[in-house]
């Protein structure tokens, strides 16, 4: 070939361009040979083409295939030298396609700056815990690992990703399953130090509880027996089937609670304890329930008993009553009138008990009418005034603005009567009696309060019940003909008793 040359110049310019590239071919020979070169990557006008090479350290390319991990050599500018089959699957994108590509494709903005970064340094290491992405569509969460080589005048970066796709999946959704569930559950550590609680455990405590003690947030007591249990021994294995126990918050709202505490090992086979897993259901609600069908079964029994024997008793009373009513005109009983006066007191006494008694009956018919608590109160009060004034206590009353409802005007009254003369009673000294009526949503509320020492704590919960009385010459009906006339109106009674003194609720419901 015969070339021809413009100068001597031009000629010895290409000689010099001619020796470069010699000698940059003999340099790439030269890393081949021993293995440092994965891959060449050629320029071409009509785009880049790869050239892998086999051969170069195969005993690590063997390795790198075999990993769990995705691998692989990155350029200064980011492009992607070289990776192994587990990269490419974990970026789903076809292997052969994965080399040449940029890694900067793969990456989040805010990732690919600090990648960029962590490359010009031409140093050091880089981890973080990122998500790759590829055309904006998520690929998989890793934790990425990196470390800068500096060989000869280049610096590469190898990579390793670890996926943690499933992982992470997995543990959203038993964060899921944790934050969803409506029944406390709180996880401690191994000193009972509570490191997790989820938001229906928040809620029941009322407060912050993460880092906190558990014994010391949540004190519990056990329902059978009153002794104060600790998570040791609520997670003990003979126990953890679900113990009773009884647990007040500091604001004084007190919480029946069932406690499941297990223990939380290393794994199946270890039994080094990491922590507890505790969980509190609450049975506040179903505890009051079975109370309240408890007493109401209690009150329908006496109810029934009072119905069918109270007639029976009465008819031979009456004729009793009129022969001795008899005898007290004779001539020849003159001087045991004032017995026989006893004997017919007594017999009105009876006589009066049994009427209570049978306001107790089951089916007794009520005969409510539309009209305002206030009004009966109004009625009623100079009555409890007098009743008051005998007793030496002060009486109020401190009426709201409560819509009007359906009652029976005269049961509400005996309601009433036998709320305020058992407030008179309880209170030994000048005490003072207040009658209130209120109203919001859900109720109509009317409550009687006292200054009175406080029901006592052994016949607390057992308050309603027919003939339980602490009182000399009392029955202990009062209280059971409240609870049927307000179970009558389909109204409900609280109680709140203390040594400062005892309200009684009445609530009513709001008639539409
Ligand atoms: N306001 C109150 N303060 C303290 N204790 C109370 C109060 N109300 C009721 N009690 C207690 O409850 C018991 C039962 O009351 P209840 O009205 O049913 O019967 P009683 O008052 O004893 O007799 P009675 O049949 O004459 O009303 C009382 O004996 C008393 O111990
Ligand atoms: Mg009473």
């Amino acid at each position: 070939m015969i070339r021809k040359y413009r100068s001597v110049n031009a000629l010895l310019k290409e000689n010099k361009q001619l020796r470069q590239q010699l000698a940059e071919a003999r340099r790439i020979l030269d890393a081949i040979k021993p293995g440092d070169i994965d891959a060449l990557l050629v320029a071409e006008a009509a785009g880049g083409q790869d050239y892998i090479l086999k051969g170069a350290n195969h005993i690590y390319r063997v390795l790198v295939e075999e990993m769990q991990e995705g691998c692989a050599t990155i350029a200064a500018n980011g492009t992607i030298l070289f990776c192994n089959k587990n990269f490419a699957d974990i970026v789903k994108t076809p292997f052969e396609k994965v080399i040449g590509l940029s890694i900067y494709n793969f990456l989040k903005p805010k990732d690919r700056e600090a990648f960029a970064f962590f490359i010009s340094t031409r140093t050091g290491r880089f981890y973080t815990e990122c998500s790759f992405e590829i055309n904006d569509k998520f690929c998989a969460s890793v934790i990425l690992s990196a470390s800068n080589i500096a060989i000869g005048g280049d610096t590469l970066t190898c990579l390793v990703i670890t996926d943690l796709t499933e992982q992470r999946r997995s543990e959203r959704f038993t964060q899921m399953i944790f934050n969803q569930a409506k029944e406390p559950i709180i996880a401690c550590d191994k000193n009972g130090q509570i490191i997790q609680a989820n938001p229906a455990a928040v809620a029941m405590v009322g407060g912050q509880l993460v880092g906190h003690d558990f014994d010391r947030v949540i004190p519990l007591f056990r329902e059978d027996n009153g002794v104060r249990i600790g998570l040791n021994q609520a997670a003990d294995s003979s126990l953890s089937c679900g113990i009773e126990v009884k647990y007040e918050r500091q604001d004084g709202k007190a919480f029946n609670l069932l406690i499941n505490a297990g223990q939380f090992n290393a794994n199946e086979a270890d039994d080094n304890l990491i922590g507890y897993v505790v969980t509190l259901t609450d049975i506040t609600d179903q505890c009051l329930l079975v109370h309240e069908m408890t007493r109401l079964d209690r009150l329908n029994l006496v109810g029934e008993m009072a119905a069918g024997i109270g007639h029976e008793v009465r008819n031979p009373m009456t004729t009793v009553r009129g022969y001795l009513q008899l005898f007290q005109r004779k001539e020849k009983y003159a001087d045991d009138h004032e017995q026989l006066m006893v004997m017919i007191e007594e017999l009105d006494r009876a006589n009066l008990i049994i009427t209570e008694f049978l306001s107790l009956a089951k089916n007794k018919r009520i005969e409510p009418k539309p009209g305002n608590l206030n009004g009966t109160i109004h009625a009623l009060f100079p009555l409890l005034q007098a009743d008051a004034f005998r007793f030496g206590h002060e009486i109020e009353a401190d009426i709201g603005d409560i819509p009007p409802t359906c009652y029976d005007d005269k049961e509400i009254r005996q309601l009433i009567l036998n709320l305020v003369r058992n407030a008179m009673e309880a209170m030994d000294s000048r005490g003072s009696v207040t009658i209130r009526t209120y109203a919001d949503n859900q109720a109509i509320t009317l409550a009687v309060q006292d200054t009175g020492p406080g029901i006592p704590e052994n016949i607390l919960p057992k308050i309603g019940t027919p003939f339980l009385t602490t009182k000399e010459g009392g029955t202990g009906l009062g209280l059971s003909v409240c609870y049927r006339i307000a179970e009558s109106h389909g109204a409900r009674i609280e109680v709140e008793t203390s040594s400062r003194g005892t309200t009684f609720f009445v609530r009513f419901k709001v008639v539409e």
